[in-house]
């Protein structure tokens, strides 16, 4: 089992921004947390951080082929991308949409998700968790 662990803009940031709504921990603190976490479970796993809506785009297509599943953290991208959404249809790999905040109960454009319909899942307002809780939802779908 192989997954794809995708997080797209300003999540680079995590640690600084806005530590009271995203918390105090790193990405990479995170997705240490997450790579260890899937060992243990007998999935292996990519991981790409991207500031650019094609290159989303562009790594969704590589996976074809080779990914199991995609955990994807769209940022931003949630509220308006229909070409990550599209992607995620065309590629047609099992997908679960996380966010550390609670989407549904911040300023009205982030309760509105473009990505969830095409994601057997949406994970939000656990903090980090809500990774943890993605996997595990990913994982038991492919079972
Ligand atoms: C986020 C929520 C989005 O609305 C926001 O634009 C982000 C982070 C989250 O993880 O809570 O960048 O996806």
């Amino acid at each position: 089992m192989k997954i794809l662990v995708i997080n797209g803009p300003n999540l680079n940031l995590l640690g600084r921004r806005k530590p009271e709504i995203y918390g105090t921990e790193t990405l990479e603190d995170i997705m240490n947390e997450l790579s260890v976490f899937l060992a243990g479970k007998d999935c292996g796993a990519e991981f790409l951080q991207s500031n650019h809506e094609g290159a989303i785009i562009d790594r969704i297509h590589e996976a074809i082929g080779w990914a199991d599943g995609i955990i994807i953290n769209p940022g931003a991208y949630t509220h308006y991308s229909y070409a990550i959404r599209d992607a995620i249809e065309a590629a047609a790999i099992p997908t679960v949409e996380v966010h550390l905040s609670d989407i549904h109960d911040r300023e009205p454009f982030r309760a509105v998700s473009v990505i969830e319909p095409v994601c057997i899942a949406q994970v939000s307002a656990l903090g980090k968790q809500s990774y943890f809780v993605g996997a595990e939802i990913l994982l038991s779908k492919l079972q």
